[in-house]
C-alpha cells in the first residue's frame, strides 16, 4: 500500500529494521482488516506499546522517537500503558467506506482488553497538504458547520472519542540532497528558499549552498483516553 503515501515518503529517514518487532513481540496489538472474498488486506493499524502516564509533555516527538521509546520501555521491562499509533493505512481502492473508523475502534478495544490508559496517535491530517501555508496549530481547529473538525482524518479520530492535543512539530523529518529532492518531486530548485511540494503538509526548505533539502512534517497528537487510572509501571 505504498501508494497510500506521497512519493517522497519512501525516503522517510526512519530505520525500518526497528519495526520488525511489530511482527514478532507486538503482533497481538496489530490490526489487519482482511477481505476474505478478495483474499487481500484492505487496511492496517500499526501500533507500538509504550509507557505513557497521561502527561502530554512526555509524548514522544514523531514516529521514530515513538518506536525508540517503545523499544527502550520494552528492554527496560517497563509495563506498557498505552498503544501509540504508528500508521493507519487503508488501500486506496477501499477508502471512504468507513474502514479506518473500524480499525481505530479495534485498536481501542485492544487497549481496553489490556487495561491500557490510552491509544495515542500522532495524526497526519489528510487534507492539510492542500493548505501548506497554514500553521497546523490553526488548521487542526478548523471546523465544518456541524462543529466537527474540518479535516476528515482528525474528524474520524474525534468521532471515535479522541481529543485533539498539541502539534508535534518534527513528526517526520526527511533530508536529501538537491538532486535527490529534484528526482523525488520532479521540480527544479534553482534558488534557496521554501518550496511547496505535492503531498507535503508544509513547505520544504532548500539550501543550495549546503546541498540539502529538508522536510519537517508536523502532525497533531490525538489522545483516546481509555482508562485514566491505568498509568502504573
Ligand atoms: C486516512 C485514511 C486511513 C482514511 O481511511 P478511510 O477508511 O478511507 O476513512 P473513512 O472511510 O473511515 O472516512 C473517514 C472520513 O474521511 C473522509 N475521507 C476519507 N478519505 C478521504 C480523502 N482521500 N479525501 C477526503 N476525505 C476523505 C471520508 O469521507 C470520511 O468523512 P466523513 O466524516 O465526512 O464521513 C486513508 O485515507 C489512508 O490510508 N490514507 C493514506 C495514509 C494516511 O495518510 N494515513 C493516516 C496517517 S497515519
Amino acid at each position: 500500500m505504498n501508494n497510500a503515501w506521497p512519493t517522497f515518503f519512501g525516503r522517510f529517514t526512519g530505520d525500518e529494521e526497528l519495526y520488525s518487532i511489530l511482527y514478532t513481540e507486538w503482533i497481538e496489538y496489530q490490526v489487519v482488516c482482511f477481505d476474505p472474498s478478495k483474499n487481500k488486506p484492505l487496511g492496517y493499524g500499526f501500533v507500538v506499546p509504550i509507557h505513557y502516564d497521561g502527561n502530554l509533555d512526555k509524548l514522544p516527538d514523531g514516529w521514530n522517537n515513538a518506536i525508540l521509546q517503545a523499544l527502550d520501555d520494552y528492554s527496560s521491562k517497563k509495563n506498557p500503558t498505552a498503544l501509540n499509533g504508528m500508521a493507519i493505512i487503508v488501500d486506496p481502492d477501499a477508502q471512504k467506506q468507513g474502514i479506518s473508523l473500524e480499525i481505530i475502534k479495534k485498536i481501542t478495544d485492544i487497549c481496553r482488553q489490556h487495561n491500557f490508559h490510552s491509544f495515542i496517535v500522532n495524526v497526519r491530517p489528510i487534507l492539510k497538504h492542500q493548505y501548506p501555508l497554514i500553521p497546523l496549530e490553526k488548521y487542526a481547529h478548523w471546523t465544518i458547520p456541524t462543529g466537527e473538525p474540518f479535516d476528515p482524518w482528525i474528524r474520524t479520530h474525534v468521532r471515535a472519542g479522541g481529543e485533539i492535543a498539541h502539534v508535534s512539530s518534527d513528526a517526520v523529518v526527511i533530508k536529501g540532497t538537491i538532486d535527490q529532492w529534484q528526482t523525488w518531486t520532479g521540480l527544479s530548485f534553482q534558488d534557496s528558499g521554501e518550496y511547496i511540494v505535492k503531498g507535503a503538509l508544509v513547505p520544504i526548505t532548500i539550501d543550495l549552498e549546503n546541498n540539502i533539502g529538508i522536510y519537517r512534517e508536523p502532525n497533531i497528537w490525538i489522545i483516546h483516553t481509555i482508562n485514566p487510572n491505568s498509568t502504573s509501571s
